[in-house]
């Protein structure tokens, strides 16, 4: 079946791409504004757009009604962030930091999260996410440019701080060890440590790539 977006509602396409596009890493975001009063909130719309400069998206949504959420505003006070990657453990906290606080209240407050100082920006990291990147605000540009339907948040890594256990004697990283949340369709979440995960080299060659799938032809 074809689902033309063009004659689709926002709200129908919604679960087809967060059903789809997935599994989906989890960037829980806390951020300030120029008070120092805190913020942390889930986003699955978030990724790596490229390692120079070392640099992340996040898509922040806007309300119904088209005003910014808590954590595109605080963006726009104090451009500044740290990036918390969510393990397993920290799923229900994570999932509460979602829930409709008003702007006064801190979720780190309100959740008694344990936080302590990041090193280079001014809002805090959460203790207990083994991985954040400690980022500064690139760019904050509203999409689409006429009635925008979110906050595309460019963050740019100042530094990664990960916990020793992920780490092994020449500083690389236990790929077996990390184990992250990640979000697919619906209330459906993964992580990234599973049984079945595999590990599979790329071609040495456009010619082997075709002689692995291939393996009967005979390319010139
Ligand atoms: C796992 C998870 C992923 C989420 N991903 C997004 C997202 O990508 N974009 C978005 O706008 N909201 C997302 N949300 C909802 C926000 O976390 C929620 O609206 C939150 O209240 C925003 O907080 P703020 O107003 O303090 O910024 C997600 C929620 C959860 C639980």
């Amino acid at each position: 079946m074809i689902f033309d977006c063009a004659v689709m509602t926002a709200a129908g396409i919604y679960p087809l791409l967060a059903g789809t596009v997935i599994p989906r890493p989890i960037a829980w975001l806390s951020t300030c504004d120029d008070k120092g009063q805190h913020n942390l909130a889930p986003f699955s719309f978030f990724q790596l757009v490229t390692d120079n400069p070392p640099t992340l998206m996040i898509s922040i949504n806007r309300h119904s009604d088209g005003s910014q959420k808590d954590s595109s505003l605080n963006l726009q006070l104090c451009p500044e962030l740290v990036v918390h990657l969510v393990t397993p453990e920290l799923a229900g906290l994570m999932n509460a930091t979602a829930a409709g606080f008003s702007k006064d209240v801190s979720e780190i407050t309100a959740l008694q999260i344990q936080t302590k100082a990041a090193t280079k920006v001014r809002p805090p990291r959460v203790t207990a996410s083994p991985v954040c990147f400690e980022c500064k605000v690139v760019s904050l540009t509203p999409y689409p440019a006429e009635n925008p339907s979110c906050d595309i948040v460019l963050a740019e890594v100042l530094c990664i701080d990960i916990a020793d256990e992920f780490l092994d004697e020449k500083q690389k990283l236990k790929h077996t060890k990390l184990d992250f949340l990640a979000r697919l369709g619906g209330l459906w979440y993964s992580h990234s440590q599973q049984s079945d995960n595999f590990q599979l080299a790329r071609p040495v060659s456009a010619q082997a790539a075709v002689q692995s799938q291939l393996p009967d032809s005979n390319p010139a």
